[in-house]
C-alpha cells in the first residue's frame, strides 16, 4: 500500500517535470546561428551575470582605461615637478621643471615648458590609460584626437618619465618631448585604442593623425570585447524565462552554446585563441592593423574576421626592435610584451596541442589564476604539466636533477624562463616566456653572451658561465636537444645580419 502510494508519489514528480520539460521546449524561442548584433555594454551584461560581472570589474581589463579620478590617478598630481635628467640639462632654462602637474576643482592638469621659455602650457587631463606598472595620460584636442602627453608616471619608481626618451635611450629635451606630441603613435584613439576599449570605431581621420572622429561602446575591455555584440543575447534571454530556462539546460546537460553570444571555451582552437591574440600579440604585420581592430570574437559571417590565426606567425621576427614592444632576443626568440603571444604560437604547445590561455589565467579575474598554483612555479603547475608528460612524472628528479619542491626543480623553471620583457622607464620586470617547451640553450648563450640570449639554467646560476651549464648538461646526458646555431634557423640570416 505504501509502496504504491511512493510510486504515484513518484509518478507524478516525473509527469511534472516532464510537462515542465516540453512546455520549456514549446515556449522557448528558437534562434539563428549567424546573426548581426549590436553592443549593449558591460553594465547590461552585469545584470544577470553577477559573478562574472564582479570579478571584471576589479581587473586591469575593466580599468585600463578610465576617467581622471582621485581613485584612477596613480601619478603626482599634488603640484608635482619633472626635470630633464642632470646629464641632458643643456641651458640654464633646463634647470626650471619640463613638466608641473597639478588639480584644480576636481581637474588634473599637466604642463608642458615651451622650448626656450619659462613659460608652460596647461595640459588638462581627459582619460588616463594603465595603472599597474606605468599610466599615461590623455588630452582631448579641438579636433578629437585623444593626445598622448610625453611624460607617464612609473609605478615601481614613484616618478614621472619621458616614455619615449627612455625607450630609445636617447638625449631628452624639451623641444623634443613636444615634437612627441606630433607623430603618429600619440594619437592615443587612432593608434592605441583598439587594444584599450570596446568596440572602437574609427569614422574618419587624417593621415597625419591630426584629426579624429572616434567612437567606442565603453572603454576598458568590456564583456563584448571577447564574447562579441550582446543585444540579441540579451533580448532572447530577458524575454522569456522558457528561454533562459532552455539555455540553463542546454548547456548544463548538452554543453550547448547559449544563443547569440560567444564563449571561446566551446569553439576551436585558432578562432578561440584569436580572443586574447588580438591584443596580446601586438607583433602583427602593419598593414593587418586594420584587420585586428574590427575583428569582433563570434561566428564566421560576412565582415567578421573571426579567426586571426593565419596571421599569428605571420610578421618575421627580426632580431631587435621594431616598436617598444615588439622586441626579439638575438637568438631569434620573443623578447617584448608585445611579443607574449607570439611566444605561444611558436610553440609546439600551440601546434600540436588544445592548450589555452585561460587553462592557467582567470577570463574574467585576469590577475587571478584560474586554477590556484597554475600562474606560478609549484607543484599544481607541474601537474598541469604532467598531465600529458606523463613519462617524466614517474621520476621527476631523474629529470629535474634539482631536490622535488625547491628553485630549479618545478617545470616553469626550466621550460618557461623570465625572458619576456616588460620595459617600464628602465626598469624591465621580466615575465615568463609563453613557449612552453623552451629548453634552456647554453650554447646560444655561449655564442651570443648571456645577456643577449639568456637560458633558464644561468639565469638562476647567474655566477656561472655558459660553459660551465653545457658541461652539467653534457654529464647529465641532457644536450641532445640543443644545437650550437639559432633557435629558428631560418632567422639565421637575420640573426647575424644584424651586428
Ligand atoms: C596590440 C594591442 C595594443 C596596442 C596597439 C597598445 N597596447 Fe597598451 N597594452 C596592451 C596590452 C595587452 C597591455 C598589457 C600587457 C601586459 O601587462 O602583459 C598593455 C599595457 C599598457 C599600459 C600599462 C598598463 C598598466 O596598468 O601598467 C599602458 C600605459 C599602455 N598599454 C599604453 C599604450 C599606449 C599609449 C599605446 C599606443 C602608443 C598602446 N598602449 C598601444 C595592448 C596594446
Ligand atoms: C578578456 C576576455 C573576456 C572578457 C572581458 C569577459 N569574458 Fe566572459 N569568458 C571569457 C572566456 C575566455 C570564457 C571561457 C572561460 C573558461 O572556459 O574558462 C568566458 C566565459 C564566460 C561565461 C560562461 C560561464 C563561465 O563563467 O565560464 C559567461 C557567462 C561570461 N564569460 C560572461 C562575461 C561577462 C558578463 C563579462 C563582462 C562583465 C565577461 N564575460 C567578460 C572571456 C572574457
Ligand atoms: C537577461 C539575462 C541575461 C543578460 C542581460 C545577459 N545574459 Fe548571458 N546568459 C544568460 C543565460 C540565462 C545564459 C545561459 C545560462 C548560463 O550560462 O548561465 C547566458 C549565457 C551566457 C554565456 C555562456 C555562453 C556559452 O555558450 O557558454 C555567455 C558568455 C554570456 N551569457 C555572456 C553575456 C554577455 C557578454 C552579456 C552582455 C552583452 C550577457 N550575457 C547578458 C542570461 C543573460
Ligand atoms: C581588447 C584587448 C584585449 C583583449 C581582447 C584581451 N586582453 Fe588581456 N589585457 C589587455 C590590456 C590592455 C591589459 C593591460 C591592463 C593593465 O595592465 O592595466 C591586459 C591585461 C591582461 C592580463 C594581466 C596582465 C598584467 O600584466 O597584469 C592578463 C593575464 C590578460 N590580459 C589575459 C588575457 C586573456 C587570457 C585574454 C583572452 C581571453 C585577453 N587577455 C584578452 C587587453 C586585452
Ligand atoms: C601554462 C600556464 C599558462 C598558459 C597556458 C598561459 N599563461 Fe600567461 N602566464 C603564465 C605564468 C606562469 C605567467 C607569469 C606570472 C607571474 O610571473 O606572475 C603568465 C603571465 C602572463 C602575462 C603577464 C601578466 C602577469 O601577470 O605577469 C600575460 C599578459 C599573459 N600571461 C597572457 C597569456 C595569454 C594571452 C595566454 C594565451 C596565449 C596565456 N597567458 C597562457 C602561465 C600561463
Ligand atoms: C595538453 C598536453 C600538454 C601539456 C598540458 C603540456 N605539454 Fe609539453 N608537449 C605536449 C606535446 C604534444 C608536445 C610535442 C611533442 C612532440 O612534438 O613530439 C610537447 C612538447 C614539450 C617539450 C619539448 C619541446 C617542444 O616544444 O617540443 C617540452 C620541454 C614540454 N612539452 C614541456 C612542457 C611544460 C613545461 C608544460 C607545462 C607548462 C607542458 N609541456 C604542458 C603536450 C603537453
Ligand atoms: C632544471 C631544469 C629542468 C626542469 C626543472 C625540467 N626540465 Fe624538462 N628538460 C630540461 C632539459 C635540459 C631538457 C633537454 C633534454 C635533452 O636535450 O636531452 C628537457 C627536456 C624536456 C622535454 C623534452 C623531452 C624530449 O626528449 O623530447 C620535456 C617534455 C620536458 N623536459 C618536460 C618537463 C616537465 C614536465 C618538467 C616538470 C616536471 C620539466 N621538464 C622540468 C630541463 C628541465
Ligand atoms: C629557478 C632557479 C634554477 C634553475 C632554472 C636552475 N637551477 Fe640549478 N639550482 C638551483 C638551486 C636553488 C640550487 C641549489 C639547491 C639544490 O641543490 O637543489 C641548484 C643546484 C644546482 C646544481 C648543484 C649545485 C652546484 O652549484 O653545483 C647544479 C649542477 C645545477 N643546479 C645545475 C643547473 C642546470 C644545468 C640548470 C638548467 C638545466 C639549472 N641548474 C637550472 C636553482 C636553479
Amino acid at each position: 500500500m505504501a509502496l504504491n502510494k511512493i510510486k504515484i508519489a513518484w509518478g507524478l514528480i516525473l509527469a511534472s517535470i516532464a510537462i515542465a520539460a516540453s512546455l520549456i521546449w514549446f515556449l522557448h524561442d528558437d534562434y539563428a546561428r549567424v546573426y548581426q548584433a549590436e553592443y549593449a555594454g558591460s553594465e547590461v551584461c552585469g545584470g544577470c551575470h553577477l559573478i562574472n560581472h564582479g570579478q571584471w570589474e576589479s581587473s586591469p581589463h575593466h580599468k585600463i582605461t578610465q576617467q581622471p579620478k582621485r581613485e584612477s590617478i596613480v601619478g603626482d598630481f599634488d603640484n608635482g615637478e619633472w626635470y630633464l635628467p642632470e646629464k641632458d640639462r643643456k641651458t640654464e632654462l633646463d634647470r626650471l621643471p619640463a613638466v608641473k602637474t597639478y588639480s584644480q576643482s576636481g581637474e588634473y592638469f599637466m604642463a608642458l615648458r615651451y622650448p626656450q621659455s619659462e613659460q608652460y602650457h596647461p595640459f588638462r587631463i581627459d582619460r588616463v590609460v594603465g595603472y599597474q606598472y606605468r599610466q599615461t595620460y590623455l588630452t582631448k584636442e579641438a579636433d578629437g584626437v585623444l593626445r598622448r602627453l610625453p611624460v607617464q608616471w612609473s609605478v615601481s619608481r614613484q616618478d614621472f618619465f619621458a616614455y619615449w626618451n627612455e625607450q630609445e635611450k636617447g638625449v631628452h629635451s624639451v623641444h623634443d618631448l613636444w615634437a612627441q606630441m606630433k607623430t603618429l603613435n600619440s594619437a592615443w584613439n587612432l593608434y592605441c585604442a583598439r587594444c584599450h576599449t570596446t568596440n572602437l570605431d574609427i569614422v574618419e581621420k587624417a593621415r597625419d593623425h591630426s584629426t579624429a572622429n572616434v567612437k567606442w561602446t565603453e572603454p576598458g575591455v568590456g564583456c563584448e570585447t571577447c564574447h562579441g555584440p550582446g543585444s540579441k543575447h540579451i533580448k532572447y534571454m530577458a524575454g522569456k524565462p522558457a528561454n533562459r530556462l532552455m539555455s540553463f539546460f542546454n548547456q548544463l546537460l548538452n554543453e550547448k552554446t547559449a544563443p547569440y553570444i560567444m564563449n571561446a571555451s566551446r569553439l576551436e582552437k585558432g578562432v578561440a585563441l584569436s580572443v586574447c591574440a588580438r591584443c596580446h600579440g601586438s607583433d602583427i604585420l602593419r598593414k593587418r592593423m586594420d584587420i585586428y581592430r574590427t575583428y569582433e570574437p563570434g561566428f564566421d559571417q560576412h565582415g567578421r574576421y573571426s579567426d586571426l590565426s593565419k596571421y599569428f606567425k605571420e610578421a618575421p621576427l627580426v632580431p631587435g626592435r621594431t616598436a617598444p614592444t615588439v622586441e626579439v632576443w638575438i637568438d631569434g626568440r620573443p623578447k617584448g610584451l608585445g611579443t607574449l603571444f607570439r611566444s605561444f604560437a611558436d610553440s609546439r604547445h600551440y601546434d600540436k596541442t588544445d592548450m589555452r590561455c585561460y587553462d592557467c589565467h582567470d577570463a574574467h579575474a585576469n590577475k587571478e589564476e584560474s586554477s590556484l598554483g597554475l600562474k606560478s612555479a609549484s607543484a599544481e603547475s607541474n601537474q598541469f604539466c604532467l598531465s600529458c608528460h606523463t613519462e617524466i612524472a614517474e621520476d621527476q628528479e631523474k629529470h629535474t636533477k634539482h631536490t622535488a619542491g625547491t628553485s630549479g626543480s618545478f617545470c616553469y623553471d626550466c621550460h618557461m624562463p623570465q625572458t619576456i620583457a616588460n620595459a617600464v622607464a628602465g626598469d624591465i620586470h621580466f615575465v615568463r616566456t609563453h613557449n612552453m617547451g623552451t629548453i634552456p640553450n647554453p650554447y646560444l648563450s655561449k655564442r651570443y653572451g648571456a645577456e643577449n640570449s639568456p637560458n633558464a639554467c644561468n639565469i638562476c646560476h647567474q655566477e656561472k658561465s655558459p660553459e660551465w651549464t653545457i658541461d652539467k648538461l653534457h654529464e647529465w646526458g641532457q644536450d641532445s636537444h640543443m644545437l650550437d646555431q639559432p633557435l629558428h634557423l631560418n632567422r639565421t640570416a637575420e640573426a647575424d645580419t644584424v651586428h
